[in-house]
């Protein structure tokens, strides 16, 4: 693993603006591959590129291909704070000196819930034709499902077509075909920040894709202004200054809601980037993997696929999965919806690789057909869950005068330990993270999601109620300067129970 100084492993900031192109980064602490990493140094970044063979510097192996050894690195390089927990998992019973995981976003409240409703007799269906290669864009039956899905929870002007669905095997894989089939080699996708860290590996594994960043901070400019806020001139700045490095942009990414801010884009927010876009003939991947996740009632979410008229739909790719939203990572089920046909097309092709079991794609109908249970049982009990829970870490928050960004919904809430730095560099921000770790809580940390402020801090909260309980306690020991293991967990009663 490489192990340098953070602040000559920062991202190249190539651009004037608030662009930079991406490095190889990904984040501490959100699934697998998007766990901790080490960066190459700045000469390596300047030759990380098309066709570069920068694998031979990492070259442990003499058994894989440049792009082999580049893959592996990723892996060997992104683990640690996910392996270290793996190695060292909090369990009430058997391990309750364990880790505590506040940093992979998962649901795991409503496994009570799921498990109910998967054991049913009606999820069991074996034909011929779900044991057979299938349809590879998915089964009929299932893309009718997502489209009458889609068009009701998204609110869609008119039905969705089945035509325009396309099934696989999660988002991750969706944002890997996307940008095969939208770039060359060495193009770029523009991407605000901080942003779910992982794309980097995403867009970049099998496609060669980079991301060129747009910069955001926590500055509130304006009465109408918030923190991390994304504008138009933002977008424009970053997009002129990755071209005035030779960079080619052929897209955005916009995720809504928001990770790891849980910001959600106003119906005029959205229709600017989107006529931004369309100014400069960029594809639009919204990933709207949360739209389910918006727990506070207020709150009013608007789907890309509710807008009357979307300004350029060739080039609007939209994304969702069950990973989030039906708190079930480990299925691995995820949609794209895109007018445009060759897309659809040529992302179906790579579905050959990326596809879903038939017996899980029938299962996976049943589930979305049951709108009785979504509406009635489902949605509102695992709100009042995810409701509870935040309230329960903000409030915890507030105790100790710790600001952070409340908003409503996803699994997280960002939160501002800029204070706890005796410095504002990327490597106290690491050292901090590393005394939770050692305090055993797992925590994600801002320069994970390319945030450009030392001291930022994702906290999920998506967990039960003791586990929460304890992770707060080692959080709060660590920040008082008391880190110990806590042995017992305190009591609470438990938003998972609600
Ligand atoms: C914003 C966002 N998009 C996509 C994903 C990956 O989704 P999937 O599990 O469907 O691959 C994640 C997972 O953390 C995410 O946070």
């Amino acid at each position: 693993m490489f192990t340098l100084p953070q602040e000559e492993s920062r991202a190249p900031t190539t651009c004037p603006g608030s662009a930079s192109t991406q490095d190889l980064s990904s984040s501490y602490g959100d699934g697998l591959e998007e766990e901790c990493s080490r960066k190459p140094d700045q000469k390596l970044l300047e030759l990380y590129g098309v066709g570069n063979p920068i694998a031979m510097f990492f070259s442990d192996s003499s058994y894989l291909s440049s792009r082999g050894r580049i893959i592996k690195w990723f892996w060997d390089s992104a683990e640690e704070g996910y392996r270290t927990y793996h190695m060292d998992e909090y369990d009430e019973d058997k391990n309750p000196c364990g880790i505590i995981n506040l940093g992979t976003s998962e649901n795991k409240l409503c496994f009570d819930l799921l498990s109910r409703r998967l054991s049913q007799s009606d999820m069991l269906q074996v034909e011929p034709s779900l044991l057979q290669y299938p349809d590879w864009r998915g089964h009929l039956f299932l893309r009718e499902e997502v489209a009458r899905f889609l068009s009701f929870y998204c609110k869609s002007p008119a039905p969705l077509k089945p035509e325009n669905v396309v099934i696989l095997n999660g988002c991750a894989s969706l944002f890997s075909a996307l940008a095969t089939v939208l770039c060359e080699v060495g193009e770029a996708f523009l991407i605000p920040t901080p942003y779910y860290g992982a794309i980097t590996q995403h867009v970049y594994l099998y496609g060669n894709v980079r991301l060129a960043y747009v910069y955001l901070d926590s500055k509130v400019t304006g009465p109408d202004s918030r923190p991390f806020q994304l504008t138009v001139e933002k977008l424009e700045m970053a997009l002129q200054g990755a071209r005035s490095e030779g960079v080619k942009v052929k897209g955005l990414i916009l995720i809504n809601p928001q990770n790891p801010l849980g910001d959600i884009y106003s119906p005029g927010e959205l229709q600017e980037y989107l006529e931004f876009a369309k100014r400069h003939k960029l594809h639009v991947i919204m990933d709207e993997v949360y739209m389910l996740s918006v727990f506070e009632e207020s709150v009013g979410y608007c789907s890309v696929l509710s807008l009357e008229r979307l300004p350029d739909p060739q080039r609007t790719h939209v994304m969702w999965a069950t990973s989030k939203d039906f708190g079930m990572s480990g299925l691995r089920f995820g949609t794209l919806y895109t007018e445009n046909k060759d897309v659809a097309t040529a992302v179906a092709s790579l579905c050959r690789y990326h596809g879903l079991s038939g017996l899980v794609q029938y299962q996976m109908a049943q589930l979305l057909r049951d709108r009785d249970w979504i509406n009635q049982v489902y949605l509102p009990e695992n709100h009042a869950r995810l409701r509870a829970a935040h309230t329960y870490v903000s409030e915890e928050l507030r105790a100790l005068g710790i600001p952070f960004l409340k908003r409503g919904a996803g699994f997280f809430i960002w939160v501002d330990l800029r204070k706890y730095l005796p410095k504002s560099t990327f490597e106290e921000e690491m050292l901090l993270w590393r005394r939770f770790l050692d305090n055993k809580v797992l925590l994600s940390f801002g320069k994970a999601f390319e945030c450009k402020e030392p001291g930022w801090f994702r906290f999920v909260f998506s967990d039960k109620a003791h586990r929460l309980c304890l992770g707060m306690q080692r959080v709060r020991q660590v920040l008082e300067g008391k880190s110990q293991v806590a042995e017992d967990p305190p009591s609470l009663s438990d938003p998972g129970a609600r």
